[in-house]
């Protein structure tokens, strides 16, 4: 139940192609605190990865250059290491 209303805070403020992958994650029986942070993370996604250049999708880059861009874009941002581990779980998971 509480999943379904994650789901649905997120389609509202996502889009349904984005939730239809979320909801694909979130049903893989990931720990309540992760499920907390991708649908953080794809909350704070757009807010953030889209004030310098298109917000770039978890499916263009591997879990492993996530890592590294997430990194390289904190450096240049200066934004809290708490949302940035949350986007950077979310653009690794959603794809
Ligand atoms: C303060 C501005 C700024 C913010 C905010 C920012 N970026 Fe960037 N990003 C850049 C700049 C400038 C470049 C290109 C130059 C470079 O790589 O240093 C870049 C490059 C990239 C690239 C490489 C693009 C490519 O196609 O090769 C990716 C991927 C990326 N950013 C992802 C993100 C993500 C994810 C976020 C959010 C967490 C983010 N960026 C937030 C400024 C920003």
């Amino acid at each position: 139940m509480r999943v379904y209303y994650m789901v649905l805070a997120v389609t509202i403020l996502c889009g349904t192609a984005l939730t239809a992958r979320l909801s694909a994650v979130l049903a893989e029986g990931e720990t309540p605190a992760k499920r907390q942070l991708l649908v953080e993370g794809a909350r704070l996604w757009p807010v953030y990865c889209a004030q310098c250049h298109n917000a770039r999708p978890g499916s263009q880059f591997s879990p492993a250059q996530w890592d590294a861009i997430t990194m390289h874009m904190k450096t240049l941002s200066n934004m809290p290491a708490k949302d940035m581990a949350a986007i950077r779980e979310f653009l690794k998971e959603a794809r």
